[in-house]
């Protein structure tokens, strides 16, 4: 495993579509290692592949409980809504006050190409949203309400 650079915002890469993986091989492995370290080594709970300079629909979460690797992931149903903090691994420094939903239902595939269905709630919920908007080139700064200043942030 190797740790990557994280792209900041304001590089395009971060805005672009990412193309569906279609070889789950030893590149995928490595790839799905690395950003995993690289997102433990930056206090992180997501990062997707775009991140780390890849443009592939793949992205890896872990709130505490473990990695979940999610390769061509499609959110196929969203229900109720949260407001709470929120911040990303390409814009340092920066928090602000997002509304997302509640409950997602999100399908994908692993590093083997095996298909899962995962239900997610709340933290969980949240950081798959932001995750997979990351694929479709969108920023966490998009669903902002209000940013948050230094004091705020540190509460
Ligand atoms: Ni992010």
């Amino acid at each position: 495993m190797a740790l990557r650079n994280i792209v900041k915002e304001g590089d395009e890469i971060l805005t672009k579509n990412c193309r569906p993986v279609e070889k789950f091989d030893d590149k995928l492995a490595s790839l799905i290692d690395d950003m995993y370290e690289t997102m433990l080594a930056s206090n992180g709970v997501g990062i997707a592949a775009p991140q780390v300079g890849v443009l592939r629909r793949v992205f890896v979460v872990d709130i505490g409980e473990g990695m979940i690797e999610f390769v061509n992931p499609e959110i196929i149903k969203t229900s109720g809504r949260q407001e709470t903090g929120e911040g990303c691994l390409s814009c340092p420094g920066e928090y602000g006050i997002t509304i997302r939903p509640k409950f997602v239902t999100i399908k994908a595939q692993d590093r083997t190409g095996k298909e899962f269905t995962l239900e997610a709630s709340d933290f969980l919920a949240k950081a798959v949203c932001h995750e997979n908007d990351h694929l479709n080139g969108i920023l966490f700064k998009a669903h902002v309400i209000r940013m948050l200043d230094k004091d705020e942030m540190e509460e």
